[in-house]
């Protein structure tokens, strides 16, 4: 079986993992001088975000140069030997692939606004003459993802499109120039060993060519959100990813409103994964979360696609702070990821959820870097709160995070306590539970078979042998019956008692 259908993976923020110079920002041979902690956390596989130039106006979702690493990072070599060590440690690695934007530092995008409007080198990008008699107001009504609205004008007169930040124009799927280079960048790439990629906005390239207003009418398509044009892009870059040997892989960042629609991206001839939001977004309650698990399953299953798991990464807020934040948060969080780590499919860790970690809330708006935070007024705090520097060890200021006095985002003082080195010593810890589940994962087959259970209780085979059961409610419950006598307890969530199951707790059994 692929590797790709049953991996791990762990999503590598390379602006907050580890620092090996002592700039307060993470680096690739940070990256490097930790490969042998994630491979004895047991993961397969490490998905970084973008190190490549940039101005760091959406931490390096706005690429300036898809073809090298920021000095921030490291350079060059440092990506090659980083691919390298991980191959020989068992590693794969994913790298992530920014599609729908450029930087406006990019070449191509200061091309454009260096020449007239109508010129071929705007056609790269979405530039439209403004409405009203003097062209001031908007070409139409779309809005930011990020606040605001999606247009601003140049200096000339004409306006752009940024579905994100200004700093990230848009570009234009339709144009050939543009679809050529990112398969060459898809090659640059994979001639450099890496072992696939995750898109970025996948569901966003292709836009209405009309641009039309964004209605919000029911049941009315949506100009630039999930247009099926976007799928001609991922079948030419398939046939070159197949092109090459060793199981490569695409996993798209795909937001859609359903699950039937993400199974398009899904076909054989296109991506091979999507990250799963519908199981990341479901509260904690007992129904929504099997629903979100039977809907996944049963409608990748039709188009051949692994389901994937995910709770956390670098955009939303830190699972054990979504599930109620504390010690109940921490508790949910445990038993979340037992749950995740037992469905059949693969899994995304996000760095520091091995630890626990919560989001921190109480950022000070001075170091707050996210363009979110900025372009809504401070409204909605933006996502610096889940990428926070990782808390290390007791060893400098940033808590092993690197040799320097302080890191970007700085950490709140009770991180000392949740260092992976004072967690790798305590064999409670959720580093510890997070190892004991990977080993075990290691060797789970078959399908999901549930069993009955009395509301708030979610409990599930694996083949014969293998047995799940989850309390989502905060009281205890006696285990279902396959659970006792016969059952080994092989790890769980919070402690158990013989055949009690206190609140917010997960187990595995041996059956
Ligand atoms: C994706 C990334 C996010 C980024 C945005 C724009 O959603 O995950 O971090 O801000 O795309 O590139």
């Amino acid at each position: 079986m692929s590797w790709w259908r049953h991996a791990v993976i762990y999503q590598v923020y390379v602006w907050s993992f580890a620092d090996s110079d002592g700039d307060g920002v993470g680096d690739l041979r940070g990256v490097r001088s930790r490969l042998p902690y994630l491979r004895e956390l047991g993961v397969d596989a490490i998905w970084l975000n973008p190190f490549y130039p940039s101005p760091q106006a959406d931490n390096g979702y706005d690429v300036a140069d898809h073809r090298d690493v920021d000095p921030r990072f490291g350079v060059l070599a440092d990506a090659d030997d980083l691919i390298r060590e991980a191959h020989t440690l068992g590693l794969r690695i994913i790298i992530d692939l920014v599609p729908n934007h450029t930087s406006s530092e990019h070449p191509w995008f200061r091309a454009a606004l260096a020449a007239p409007p109508g010129a071929a080198v705007r056609g790269r990008y979405l530039f439209r003459d403004g409405r009203g008699p003097h062209g001031d107001r908007p070409p139409n009504n779309w809005t930011s993802r990020f606040g605001g609205r999606a247009w601003t004008r140049a200096p000339d007169g004409q306006w752009y499109l940024h579905l994100f930040a200004p700093q990230q124009p848009d570009l234009d799927w339709t144009a050939d120039e543009v679809r050529a280079e990112f398969q060459d960048i898809l090659r640059y790439w994979l001639d450099r060993g890496v072992d696939g990629f995750r898109i970025d906005v996948a569901h966003g390239l292709a836009k209405d060519p009309q641009m039309p207003d964004v209605s919000g009418e029911p049941g009315s398509t949506h100009p630039h959100w999930d247009l099926d044009e976007v799928h001609e892009v991922y079948r030419d870059w398939r046939r070159i990813l197949d092109g090459y040997p060793g199981d490569r892989v695409f996993v798209g960042e795909i937001w859609v409103q359903t699950t039937e629609r993400l199974a398009l991206y899904l076909r054989p001839d296109e991506l091979h994964t999507a990250f799963n939001f519908a199981f990341l977004t479901a509260p904690w309650e007992a129904t929504a979360l099997r629903t979100a698990v039977d809907d996944s399953l049963r409608v990748l299953e039709r188009v051949g696609a692994p389901a994937t798991w995910v709770l956390s990464n670098h955009d939303v807020v830190r699972h054990v702070t979504r599930y109620g934040g504390g010690e109940i948060g921490l508790r949910r969080a445990r038993a979340a990821t037992l749950l995740m780590l037992a469905l059949p499919g693969s899994a995304y860790l996000y760095q520091g959820e091995e630890l626990g970690l919560p989001e921190v809330e109480d950022l000070p708006d001075a170091v707050r870097r996210d363009p979110v935070f900025q372009r809504t007024g401070g409204a909605d705090p933006g996502r610096d709160g889940c990428r926070v520097p990782l808390p290390w060890s007791a060893d400098s200021a940033s808590l092993g995070f690197g040799p320097g006095p302080e890191s970007w985002l700085p950490q709140p003082p009770a991180w000392a306590a949740l260092t992976a080195e004072r967690q790798n010593s305590d064999p409670a810890s959720t580093l510890n539970l997070y190892r004991a589940a990977l080993a075990v994962r290691r060797d789970l087959t078959g399908d999901l078979t549930w069993l009955r259970t009395p509301d708030g209780v979610l409990a599930f085979r694996r083949g014969p042998g293998f047995l799940c059961v989850v309390n989502v409610g905060d009281a205890p419950i006696r285990v279902p019956p396959e659970a006792r006598t016969a059952a080994t307890l092989l790890t769980s969530s919070s402690r158990v008692h013989g055949d009690e199951l206190p609140g917010a707790t997960a187990a595995w059994y041996r059956c």
